[in-house]
Protein backbone atom coordinates (compact mmCIF):
# COMPACT_ATOMS: atom_id res chain seq x y z
CA UNK A 1 0.00 0.00 0.00
CA UNK A 2 1.52 3.78 -0.65
CA UNK A 3 2.04 5.84 2.14
CA UNK A 4 0.33 8.56 3.32
CA UNK A 5 3.47 10.26 4.15
CA UNK A 6 5.63 10.17 1.02
CA UNK A 7 6.46 13.93 1.49
CA UNK A 8 10.22 14.18 2.59
CA UNK A 9 11.02 10.68 1.61
CA UNK A 10 9.84 9.10 -1.46
CA UNK A 11 8.32 6.03 1.08
CA UNK A 12 11.17 3.29 -0.33
CA UNK A 13 10.65 1.75 2.97
CA UNK A 14 12.18 -1.91 2.64
CA UNK A 15 9.61 -4.54 2.82
CA UNK A 16 11.23 -5.81 6.23
CA UNK A 17 10.54 -2.27 7.89
CA UNK A 18 7.74 -2.08 6.97
CA UNK A 19 6.07 -4.75 8.43
CA UNK A 20 7.87 -4.17 11.70
CA UNK A 21 6.79 -0.55 11.22
CA UNK A 22 3.32 -1.96 10.70
CA UNK A 23 0.40 -1.80 13.64
CA UNK A 24 -2.52 -2.93 12.11
CA UNK A 25 -2.43 -6.04 12.86
CA UNK A 26 -3.52 -5.12 16.34
CA UNK A 27 -4.99 -1.30 16.36
CA UNK A 28 -7.45 -2.51 12.89
CA UNK A 29 -9.81 -3.11 16.35
CA UNK A 30 -9.91 0.46 16.59
CA UNK A 31 -11.72 1.09 13.54
CA UNK A 32 -14.93 2.41 14.90
CA UNK A 33 -13.68 4.96 17.19
CA UNK A 34 -11.09 6.29 14.41
CA UNK A 35 -14.55 6.50 12.12
CA UNK A 36 -16.12 8.36 15.07
CA UNK A 37 -13.04 10.70 15.74
CA UNK A 38 -12.63 11.54 12.19
CA UNK A 39 -16.28 12.34 12.16
CA UNK A 40 -16.22 14.91 15.03
CA UNK A 41 -12.94 16.34 13.72
CA UNK A 42 -14.68 16.80 9.97
CA UNK A 43 -17.79 18.31 11.77
CA UNK A 44 -15.49 20.88 13.65
CA UNK A 45 -13.41 22.20 10.85
CA UNK A 46 -16.51 23.03 9.35
CA UNK A 47 -18.48 24.49 12.06
CA UNK A 48 -15.29 26.67 12.29
CA UNK A 49 -14.89 27.23 8.30
CA UNK A 50 -12.20 25.22 8.23
CA UNK A 51 -13.67 23.08 5.68
CA UNK A 52 -16.86 23.82 3.77
CA UNK A 53 -20.39 22.20 5.33
CA UNK A 54 -20.30 20.31 2.01
CA UNK A 55 -17.26 18.86 2.64
CA UNK A 56 -17.96 17.87 5.64
CA UNK A 57 -21.22 16.22 4.55
CA UNK A 58 -19.19 14.22 1.93
CA UNK A 59 -16.92 13.24 4.84
CA UNK A 60 -19.26 11.79 7.40
CA UNK A 61 -21.03 9.73 4.37
CA UNK A 62 -17.74 8.28 3.18
CA UNK A 63 -16.63 7.45 6.75
CA UNK A 64 -20.05 6.08 7.41
CA UNK A 65 -20.35 3.81 4.36
CA UNK A 66 -16.61 2.33 5.43
CA UNK A 67 -18.44 1.58 9.01
CA UNK A 68 -20.78 -0.17 7.31
CA UNK A 69 -18.77 -2.19 4.80
CA UNK A 70 -16.26 -2.91 7.79
CA UNK A 71 -19.00 -4.03 9.99
CA UNK A 72 -21.02 -6.43 7.55
CA UNK A 73 -17.73 -8.05 6.18
CA UNK A 74 -18.11 -6.01 2.18
CA UNK A 75 -14.75 -4.38 3.19
CA UNK A 76 -11.71 -6.58 4.10
CA UNK A 77 -9.07 -4.37 6.13
CA UNK A 78 -6.25 -4.21 4.69
CA UNK A 79 -2.95 -5.60 6.85
CA UNK A 80 -0.76 -4.38 4.70
CA UNK A 81 -1.52 -0.55 5.57
CA UNK A 82 0.40 1.17 8.04
CA UNK A 83 -1.97 1.38 10.63
CA UNK A 84 -5.81 1.58 11.08
CA UNK A 85 -5.68 5.30 10.96
CA UNK A 86 -4.03 5.48 7.38
CA UNK A 87 -6.20 2.55 6.00
CA UNK A 88 -9.01 4.79 6.83
CA UNK A 89 -7.95 7.96 5.41
CA UNK A 90 -6.70 5.93 1.88
CA UNK A 91 -10.21 4.27 1.70
CA UNK A 92 -12.05 7.76 2.77
CA UNK A 93 -10.02 9.50 -0.47
CA UNK A 94 -10.33 6.58 -2.52
CA UNK A 95 -14.50 6.85 -2.12
CA UNK A 96 -14.95 10.48 -2.38
CA UNK A 97 -11.95 12.02 -3.82
CA UNK A 98 -10.20 15.15 -3.11
CA UNK A 99 -12.54 16.07 0.18
CA UNK A 100 -11.27 13.12 1.58
CA UNK A 101 -7.68 14.73 1.65
CA UNK A 102 -8.68 17.58 3.58
CA UNK A 103 -9.92 15.28 6.79
CA UNK A 104 -6.50 15.12 8.08
CA UNK A 105 -6.06 19.27 8.53
CA UNK A 106 -5.02 20.52 12.11
CA UNK A 107 -4.74 16.93 13.20
CA UNK A 108 -1.79 14.54 13.61
CA UNK A 109 -2.21 10.57 13.99
CA UNK A 110 -0.62 11.25 17.30
CA UNK A 111 -3.60 13.05 18.65
CA UNK A 112 -5.81 10.92 16.80
CA UNK A 113 -4.03 7.48 17.81
CA UNK A 114 -4.47 8.97 21.45
CA UNK A 115 -7.82 9.95 20.80
CA UNK A 116 -8.86 6.24 19.44
CA UNK A 117 -7.26 4.63 22.23
CA UNK A 118 -9.50 6.39 24.98
CA UNK A 119 -12.57 6.26 23.09
CA UNK A 120 -11.88 2.29 23.08
CA UNK A 121 -10.26 2.27 26.94
CA UNK A 122 -13.58 3.99 27.87
CA UNK A 123 -16.42 1.74 26.37
CA UNK A 124 -13.95 -1.59 27.63
CA UNK A 125 -13.83 0.19 30.63
CA UNK A 126 -17.78 0.18 30.93
CA UNK A 127 -17.85 -3.36 29.58
CA UNK A 128 -15.35 -4.51 32.26
CA UNK A 129 -17.39 -3.14 35.18
CA UNK A 130 -20.40 -4.80 33.89
CA UNK A 131 -18.53 -7.88 34.52
CA UNK A 132 -17.69 -7.38 38.10
CA UNK A 133 -21.36 -6.36 38.29
CA UNK A 134 -21.79 -9.91 37.06
CA UNK A 135 -19.66 -12.09 39.30
CA UNK A 136 -20.49 -9.81 42.22
CA UNK A 137 -24.24 -10.90 41.10
CA UNK A 138 -23.30 -14.13 41.12
CA UNK A 139 -21.46 -14.10 44.22
CA UNK A 140 -24.05 -12.49 46.43
CA UNK A 141 -26.90 -14.78 44.98
CA UNK A 142 -24.50 -18.67 45.72
CA UNK A 143 -23.95 -16.83 49.50
CA UNK A 144 -27.80 -15.93 49.89
CA UNK A 145 -28.55 -19.97 49.78
CA UNK A 146 -25.49 -20.46 52.24
CA UNK A 147 -26.02 -18.21 55.12
CA UNK A 148 -26.06 -21.55 57.33
CA UNK A 149 -23.93 -23.35 55.98
CA UNK A 150 -20.56 -23.39 57.93
CA UNK A 151 -16.76 -24.32 57.22
CA UNK A 152 -13.80 -23.95 58.44
CA UNK A 153 -12.16 -20.41 58.54
CA UNK A 154 -8.24 -20.66 57.99
CA UNK A 155 -5.71 -18.25 59.03
CA UNK A 156 -2.15 -19.77 57.78
CA UNK A 157 -3.91 -21.98 55.76
CA UNK A 158 -4.50 -24.00 59.46
CA UNK A 159 -8.31 -24.51 60.65
CA UNK A 160 -9.04 -21.42 62.97
CA UNK A 161 -12.33 -20.31 63.93
CA UNK A 162 -15.81 -21.40 61.95
CA UNK A 163 -17.57 -19.10 59.63
CA UNK A 164 -20.10 -19.43 57.19
CA UNK A 165 -19.84 -19.90 53.34
CA UNK A 166 -21.69 -16.86 52.67
CA UNK A 167 -19.07 -15.29 54.84
CA UNK A 168 -16.09 -15.98 52.71
CA UNK A 169 -18.04 -15.98 49.11
CA UNK A 170 -18.99 -12.14 50.72
CA UNK A 171 -15.65 -11.37 50.90
CA UNK A 172 -14.64 -11.94 47.40
CA UNK A 173 -17.65 -9.90 46.59
CA UNK A 174 -16.56 -6.54 48.72
CA UNK A 175 -12.84 -6.38 46.63
CA UNK A 176 -14.60 -6.65 43.23
CA UNK A 177 -16.82 -4.09 44.88
CA UNK A 178 -13.70 -2.38 45.37
CA UNK A 179 -12.59 -3.03 41.74
CA UNK A 180 -15.58 -1.03 40.61
CA UNK A 181 -14.64 1.73 42.23
CA UNK A 182 -11.12 2.04 41.08
CA UNK A 183 -12.41 1.58 37.64
CA UNK A 184 -14.98 4.44 37.95
CA UNK A 185 -11.61 6.82 38.62
CA UNK A 186 -10.16 5.38 36.03
CA UNK A 187 -12.30 6.11 34.05
CA UNK A 188 -12.66 9.87 34.06
CA UNK A 189 -8.83 10.54 33.80
CA UNK A 190 -9.70 7.93 30.55
CA UNK A 191 -12.60 10.31 29.50
CA UNK A 192 -10.43 13.37 28.06
CA UNK A 193 -9.82 14.43 24.86
CA UNK A 194 -6.58 15.10 23.03
CA UNK A 195 -7.74 15.72 19.87
CA UNK A 196 -6.38 19.04 18.90
CA UNK A 197 -3.27 18.36 20.26
CA UNK A 198 -2.08 18.13 17.02
CA UNK A 199 1.53 16.74 16.60
CA UNK A 200 2.78 18.32 19.33
CA UNK A 201 2.45 21.65 19.59
CA UNK A 202 -1.25 22.43 18.70
CA UNK A 203 -2.23 23.59 15.53
CA UNK A 204 -2.10 27.49 14.15
CA UNK A 205 -6.06 26.31 12.80
CA UNK A 206 -8.82 28.38 14.48
CA UNK A 207 -10.27 24.76 16.01
CA UNK A 208 -13.15 24.20 18.70
CA UNK A 209 -11.56 21.78 20.97
CA UNK A 210 -14.67 22.01 23.17
CA UNK A 211 -16.80 21.17 20.29
CA UNK A 212 -15.24 17.77 19.58
CA UNK A 213 -14.77 17.01 23.01
CA UNK A 214 -18.79 17.21 23.75
CA UNK A 215 -19.28 15.65 20.53
CA UNK A 216 -17.52 12.39 21.54
CA UNK A 217 -18.95 12.48 25.17
CA UNK A 218 -15.43 13.34 26.71
CA UNK A 219 -15.42 15.00 29.93
CA UNK A 220 -12.29 17.51 29.21
CA UNK A 221 -9.35 18.18 27.23
CA UNK A 222 -6.23 18.06 27.74
CA UNK A 223 -4.92 21.05 28.73
CA UNK A 224 -1.28 20.85 26.92
CA UNK A 225 -0.65 19.37 23.91
CA UNK A 226 2.82 18.13 24.68
CA UNK A 227 1.21 15.90 27.73
CA UNK A 228 -2.23 15.57 25.10
CA UNK A 229 0.00 13.26 23.01
CA UNK A 230 3.06 11.73 24.54
CA UNK A 231 0.25 10.79 28.00
CA UNK A 232 -0.15 7.16 28.56
CA UNK A 233 -1.01 7.17 32.35
CA UNK A 234 -4.59 6.62 31.24
CA UNK A 235 -3.38 2.81 30.28
CA UNK A 236 -1.28 2.27 33.05
CA UNK A 237 -3.52 3.12 35.65
CA UNK A 238 -6.60 0.66 33.81
CA UNK A 239 -3.61 -2.02 33.50
CA UNK A 240 -2.76 -2.09 36.80
CA UNK A 241 -6.34 -1.91 38.32
CA UNK A 242 -6.74 -4.92 35.19
CA UNK A 243 -3.82 -6.83 37.60
CA UNK A 244 -5.70 -6.09 40.63
CA UNK A 245 -9.19 -7.74 39.17
CA UNK A 246 -6.85 -10.46 38.13
CA UNK A 247 -4.81 -10.79 41.62
CA UNK A 248 -8.61 -10.92 43.50
CA UNK A 249 -9.61 -13.81 40.91
CA UNK A 250 -6.29 -15.62 41.32
CA UNK A 251 -7.04 -15.83 44.99
CA UNK A 252 -10.50 -17.33 44.38
CA UNK A 253 -9.18 -19.65 41.67
CA UNK A 254 -6.84 -21.24 44.11
CA UNK A 255 -9.51 -21.70 47.18
CA UNK A 256 -11.98 -23.07 43.62
CA UNK A 257 -8.71 -25.55 43.47
CA UNK A 258 -8.66 -26.45 47.07
CA UNK A 259 -12.21 -26.99 47.31
CA UNK A 260 -12.31 -29.13 45.10
CA UNK A 261 -9.16 -31.30 45.62
CA UNK A 262 -10.12 -34.69 47.42
CA UNK A 263 -8.52 -33.19 50.67
CA UNK A 264 -11.26 -30.93 50.94
CA UNK A 265 -14.78 -31.82 48.90
CA UNK A 266 -15.86 -28.47 49.99
CA UNK A 267 -17.20 -27.82 46.67
CA UNK A 268 -17.81 -30.42 42.88
CA UNK A 269 -18.04 -28.51 39.60
CA UNK A 270 -20.15 -29.74 37.19
CA UNK A 271 -18.31 -31.12 34.40
CA UNK A 272 -18.86 -28.28 32.14
CA UNK A 273 -15.97 -26.56 34.11
CA UNK A 274 -13.79 -29.16 34.26
CA UNK A 275 -11.97 -31.46 32.09
CA UNK A 276 -10.74 -35.19 32.36
CA UNK A 277 -6.84 -36.48 32.29
CA UNK A 278 -6.06 -38.30 28.96
CA UNK A 279 -3.97 -40.69 31.02
CA UNK A 280 -5.94 -41.20 34.67
CA UNK A 281 -9.55 -42.12 34.17
CA UNK A 282 -10.25 -40.92 37.74
CA UNK A 283 -9.37 -36.87 37.24
CA UNK A 284 -11.65 -34.33 36.97
CA UNK A 285 -9.65 -31.17 36.64
CA UNK A 286 -10.21 -27.66 37.67
CA UNK A 287 -8.62 -26.40 34.77
CA UNK A 288 -11.03 -22.77 34.68
CA UNK A 289 -9.81 -21.73 37.88
CA UNK A 290 -6.02 -22.95 37.19
CA UNK A 291 -6.37 -21.25 34.01
CA UNK A 292 -7.45 -17.66 35.57
CA UNK A 293 -4.57 -18.32 38.05
CA UNK A 294 -2.43 -18.23 35.44
CA UNK A 295 -3.05 -15.80 33.34
CA UNK A 296 -3.05 -13.55 35.45
CA UNK A 297 0.52 -13.46 35.21
CA UNK A 298 0.17 -12.02 31.78
CA UNK A 299 -1.15 -8.87 33.13
CA UNK A 300 0.74 -8.36 35.47
CA UNK A 301 3.92 -8.36 32.66
CA UNK A 302 1.22 -6.25 30.46
CA UNK A 303 1.32 -3.29 33.22
CA UNK A 304 5.13 -3.53 33.90
CA UNK A 305 5.85 -3.72 29.80
CA UNK A 306 3.96 -0.62 29.82
CA UNK A 307 5.51 1.10 32.50
CA UNK A 308 8.91 0.30 30.91
CA UNK A 309 8.07 1.24 27.67
CA UNK A 310 7.25 4.42 28.91
CA UNK A 311 9.96 4.57 31.42
CA UNK A 312 12.59 8.15 30.64
CA UNK A 313 10.40 8.37 27.03
CA UNK A 314 11.56 12.48 26.23
CA UNK A 315 8.42 14.22 25.29
CA UNK A 316 6.65 14.21 22.77
CA UNK A 317 5.48 11.00 20.70
CA UNK A 318 7.64 8.54 19.91
CA UNK A 319 7.21 5.39 18.14
CA UNK A 320 7.84 3.22 21.23
CA UNK A 321 4.59 4.32 22.24
CA UNK A 322 3.37 1.95 19.28
CA UNK A 323 3.83 -0.69 21.77
CA UNK A 324 1.09 0.64 24.38
CA UNK A 325 -1.72 -1.14 21.95
CA UNK A 326 -0.80 -4.57 22.35
CA UNK A 327 0.03 -4.57 26.09
CA UNK A 328 -3.60 -2.93 26.59
CA UNK A 329 -5.80 -5.19 24.55
CA UNK A 330 -4.44 -8.48 25.61
CA UNK A 331 -5.34 -7.30 29.16
CA UNK A 332 -8.82 -6.49 28.50
CA UNK A 333 -9.55 -9.64 26.54
CA UNK A 334 -8.07 -11.49 29.65
CA UNK A 335 -9.88 -9.65 32.32
CA UNK A 336 -13.13 -9.54 30.76
CA UNK A 337 -12.79 -13.57 29.20
CA UNK A 338 -11.60 -14.54 33.36
CA UNK A 339 -14.42 -12.40 34.99
CA UNK A 340 -17.29 -14.49 32.85
CA UNK A 341 -15.55 -17.54 33.06
CA UNK A 342 -15.49 -16.66 36.93
CA UNK A 343 -19.10 -16.01 37.36
CA UNK A 344 -20.27 -18.79 35.09
CA UNK A 345 -18.54 -20.84 37.31
CA UNK A 346 -19.51 -19.42 40.80
CA UNK A 347 -23.00 -20.28 39.69
CA UNK A 348 -22.60 -23.69 38.55
CA UNK A 349 -20.62 -24.91 41.56
CA UNK A 350 -21.62 -27.55 43.91
CA UNK A 351 -21.31 -26.90 47.44
CA UNK A 352 -21.05 -29.86 49.72
CA UNK A 353 -22.29 -28.24 52.75
CA UNK A 354 -21.49 -31.80 54.90
CA UNK A 355 -18.26 -32.21 53.91
CA UNK A 356 -17.70 -28.44 55.00
CA UNK A 357 -19.34 -29.02 58.08
CA UNK A 358 -17.33 -32.14 59.51
CA UNK A 359 -14.13 -30.32 58.59
CA UNK A 360 -15.20 -27.58 60.62
CA UNK A 361 -15.91 -30.08 63.59
CA UNK A 362 -12.03 -31.45 63.55
CA UNK A 363 -9.46 -28.77 64.26
CA UNK A 364 -10.55 -27.29 67.49
CA UNK A 365 -11.97 -24.03 65.73
CA UNK A 366 -14.22 -23.52 68.66
CA UNK A 367 -11.27 -23.36 71.09
CA UNK A 368 -11.26 -19.15 70.85
CA UNK A 369 -15.24 -19.84 72.33
CA UNK A 370 -14.13 -22.35 74.83
CA UNK A 371 -11.39 -19.34 75.98
CA UNK A 372 -14.33 -16.89 75.81
CA UNK A 373 -16.33 -19.08 78.04
CA UNK A 374 -13.85 -19.17 80.86
CA UNK A 375 -13.62 -15.37 80.05
CA UNK A 376 -17.77 -15.20 80.38
CA UNK A 377 -17.10 -16.96 83.95
CA UNK A 378 -14.90 -14.55 85.01
CA UNK A 379 -11.23 -15.55 84.26
CA UNK A 380 -8.74 -13.14 82.47
CA UNK A 381 -8.56 -14.07 78.44
CA UNK A 382 -4.79 -14.60 78.95
CA UNK A 383 -5.25 -17.42 81.46
CA UNK A 384 -8.42 -18.71 79.61
CA UNK A 385 -6.15 -19.05 76.50
CA UNK A 386 -3.64 -21.04 78.53
CA UNK A 387 -6.64 -23.35 79.84
CA UNK A 388 -8.04 -24.72 76.45
CA UNK A 389 -4.25 -25.15 74.96
CA UNK A 390 -3.98 -27.64 77.65
CA UNK A 391 -7.67 -28.57 77.36
CA UNK A 392 -6.86 -29.51 72.98
CA UNK A 393 -3.41 -31.07 74.11
CA UNK A 394 -5.17 -33.41 75.95
CA UNK A 395 -7.91 -33.95 73.41
CA UNK A 396 -5.25 -34.46 70.63
CA UNK A 397 -3.46 -37.36 73.30
CA UNK A 398 -6.95 -39.08 74.22
CA UNK A 399 -8.11 -38.39 69.84
CA UNK A 400 -10.95 -36.52 71.39
CA UNK A 401 -12.22 -33.34 70.53
CA UNK A 402 -13.82 -29.99 72.76
CA UNK A 403 -17.39 -31.67 72.04
CA UNK A 404 -16.82 -34.86 73.36
CA UNK A 405 -15.36 -34.68 76.31
CA UNK A 406 -16.98 -35.20 79.79
CA UNK A 407 -17.39 -32.62 82.47
CA UNK A 408 -15.55 -34.20 85.00
CA UNK A 409 -12.66 -33.99 82.04
CA UNK A 410 -13.56 -30.41 81.44
CA UNK A 411 -13.08 -29.63 85.64
CA UNK A 412 -9.66 -30.96 85.74
CA UNK A 413 -8.63 -27.95 83.82
CA UNK A 414 -10.79 -25.70 85.59
CA UNK A 415 -14.17 -25.84 87.94
CA UNK A 416 -15.72 -23.39 85.85
CA UNK A 417 -17.03 -25.18 83.60
CA UNK A 418 -20.21 -26.52 83.88
CA UNK A 419 -22.69 -28.47 82.00
CA UNK A 420 -23.67 -24.73 79.61
CA UNK A 421 -20.01 -24.76 77.93
CA UNK A 422 -21.68 -27.79 75.46
CA UNK A 423 -23.61 -24.83 73.59
CA UNK A 424 -20.86 -22.35 74.30
CA UNK A 425 -18.82 -24.28 71.79
CA UNK A 426 -21.23 -25.89 69.73
CA UNK A 427 -20.42 -24.40 66.21
CA UNK A 428 -23.74 -23.02 64.96
CA UNK A 429 -23.80 -20.87 68.25
CA UNK A 430 -20.05 -19.82 67.66
CA UNK A 431 -21.26 -18.98 64.38
CA UNK A 432 -24.39 -16.87 65.40
CA UNK A 433 -22.82 -15.10 68.36
CA UNK A 434 -20.18 -13.56 65.76
CA UNK A 435 -22.41 -10.86 64.95
CA UNK A 436 -19.96 -7.81 65.39
CA UNK A 437 -20.20 -5.30 62.21
CA UNK A 438 -18.59 -7.39 59.21
CA UNK A 439 -18.66 -10.85 60.85
CA UNK A 440 -19.87 -14.23 60.19
CA UNK A 441 -23.12 -14.26 61.96
CA UNK A 442 -26.30 -14.76 59.41
CA UNK A 443 -27.74 -11.93 60.91
CA UNK A 444 -24.24 -10.13 59.72
CA UNK A 445 -24.02 -11.83 56.88
CA UNK A 446 -27.35 -11.13 55.19
CA UNK A 447 -26.95 -7.21 55.61
CA UNK A 448 -23.44 -7.47 54.07
CA UNK A 449 -25.41 -9.26 51.17
CA UNK A 450 -28.01 -6.55 51.34
CA UNK A 451 -25.28 -3.84 50.47
CA UNK A 452 -24.66 -6.09 47.39
CA UNK A 453 -27.78 -5.91 46.44
CA UNK A 454 -27.81 -2.14 47.20
CA UNK A 455 -24.74 -1.95 44.70
CA UNK A 456 -25.65 -4.16 41.51
CA UNK A 457 -29.15 -1.98 41.79
CA UNK A 458 -27.76 1.68 42.02
CA UNK A 459 -25.60 0.76 38.80
CA UNK A 460 -27.95 -0.90 36.80
CA UNK A 461 -26.65 1.65 34.27
CA UNK A 462 -23.07 1.41 34.98
CA UNK A 463 -20.97 4.03 35.18
CA UNK A 464 -21.96 5.98 32.37
CA UNK A 465 -24.33 7.82 33.92
CA UNK A 466 -21.98 9.26 36.62
N1 LIG B 1 0.29 3.53 14.63
C1 LIG B 1 0.87 4.60 15.38
C2 LIG B 1 0.68 4.32 16.87
O1 LIG B 1 -0.12 3.53 17.19
C3 LIG B 1 0.33 5.90 14.96
C4 LIG B 1 1.11 7.10 15.34
C5 LIG B 1 2.20 7.37 14.40
N2 LIG B 1 2.67 8.69 14.52
C6 LIG B 1 3.79 9.10 13.92
N3 LIG B 1 4.11 10.32 14.09
N4 LIG B 1 4.52 8.29 13.20
O2 LIG B 1 1.37 4.86 17.71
Amino acid sequence: MSKLWQGRTQANLNKKADAFNSSISFDSRLFKEDIEGSCAHAAMLAAKGIITRAEADEIEKGLMSILEDIQSGALEIDMSAEDIHMFVESELTKRIGEAGKKLHTARSRNDQTATDLRLNLRSETDKIYASLVGLIDALQKKASSHINTIMPGYTHLQRAQPLTFAHHLCAYAFMFMRDCDRLKEARHRININPLGCAALAGTTYDIDREMTTSALGFEGLSQNSLDGVSDRDFCVELLSDISIIMMHLSRISEEIVLWSSWEFKFIELSEGYSTGSSIMPQKKNPDMAELIRGKTGRTYGNLITLLTMLKGLPLAYNKDMQEDKQAVFDSIDTVKSCLELMSLMIGDMKVNAENMRSAAAKGFINATDCADYLVSKGLAFRTAYKTVGSLVSRCIETEKTLESLTLSEYKEFSDLFAEDVYKFIKLENCVKKRNSKGATSPQSVLSQIEMMKDFINSVSNPIATT
